[in-house]
């Protein structure tokens, strides 16, 4: 890739570029996006109209743009996490309509659980996750979960920075962590009361692809709920996907 006279490549660039979206960005101006990305205006809007000539922005009647459906279709094709989704969907649907709270299905990405389903009813209590969002994984069931059957590195990367509270109940005690993630390799499951919002109680299982945790499936419940139905409706959907999973192999 050719370099600019800073260096960096067009890659670079333009991954610096879609980097500049998040959850809560969605639909920034040319000007924004090259103030975000540190790149000259010119060149943003340069890589900008290129990327909505490719499709991988959107722009909009105001001119301004987001990220593009390409980008979307681009990335789910073939990709291990839709292969997943679409194993888990089913006993997702089961899990949701026996206990009729939130039902979602992470992943261990980069550092954090990142969210590829989640499954609400009306009546659903609160809940902050987000799908394509991420939570942090000592603050949340499912990242428990990942967090517990992460690599040794990545665990002792967490546990050796200091462990932001998210609410009162948030674990931020590296000790602490290290034996609830012993306990959770060791029962198959977490119930986390309060760990990211006071209101709710993630409860979580790993879910396993030839042996290695691929994925955590967990219910969001309201605070004082009974936790002894969702974790058996989680465990069997588990043993589902991971049927699914073993079968879509052969
Ligand atoms: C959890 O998984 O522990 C969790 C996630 C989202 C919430 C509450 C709890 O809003």
């Amino acid at each position: 890739m050719a370099n600019s006279p800073s260096g960096d490549s067009v890659t670079d660039r333009v991954v610096r570029v879609l980097e500049t979206f998040g959850p809560d960005r969605t639909v920034q101006t040319a000007a924004q996006i090259g103030r975000r990305a540190a790149l000259p205006s010119s060149t943003a809007h340069r890589l900008v109209a290129e990327l909505v000539e490719a499709g991988l922005l959107e722009r909009d009647d105001d001119h301004r743009v987001r990220l593009g459906m390409r980008l979307w279709e681009l990335a789910l094709r073939g990709s291990e996490a839709l292969r997943l989704r679409q194993a888990a969907l089913p006993y997702m649907e089961r899990v949701q309509a026996r206990v009729g709270e939130h039902t979602q299905l992470a992943v261990l990405e980069q550092d954090e659980a990142l969210f590829l389903e989640r499954l609400s009813s009306p009546s659903s209590g609160a809940n902050i996750t987000r799908i394509a969002g991420r939570l942090p994984l000592h603050a949340s069931s499912s990242g428990l979960v990942l967090l517990a059957h992460a690599p040794t590195e990545l665990q002792d990367g967490i546990l050796s920075k200091p462990l932001a509270r998210l609410s009162p109940e948030t674990i931020t005690d590296a000790a602490v962590l290290r034996r609830t993630l012993a306990e959770v390799r060791r029962s198959g499951w977490v119930i986390a009361p309060g760990s990211i919002e006071a209101v709710s109680t993630g409860v979580a299982v790993p879910v396993r692809d030839r042996g290695e945790v691929v994925a955590a499936l967990s219910v969001v419940l309201p605070r004082d709920a009974p936790t002894a139905e969702p974790l058996e409706a989680l465990r069997a959907a588990a043993a589902g996907i991971q049927a699914a999973l073993a079968a879509d192999r052969r």
